[in-house]
């Protein structure tokens, strides 16, 4: 599977994305995922440009 690098200040990946998504029960909710995400990944914690990306993989993975 591809795994591109979404958040580039933290380096994190797609896969480190969906891994964060599925160390929890499920989220109904896009945002809330994200801030899960962001305190397992620490992703979109340095300059922010990446906040779209990562909320267009979560709804990717979510609605999958
Ligand atoms: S690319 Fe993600 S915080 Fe800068």
């Amino acid at each position: 599977m591809e795994n591109r690098e979404i958040c580039h200040c933290m380096g994190v990946t797609y896969a480190d994305i969906e891994t964060a998504m599925h160390s929890t029960e499920k989220f109904s909710d896009v945002l809330e995922t994200f801030k899960h995400v962001q305190e397992v990944t620490s992703c979109s914690t340095g300059c922010g440009g990446c906040y779209n990306d990562i909320l267009e993989v979560i709804s990717e993975i979510m609605y999958a």
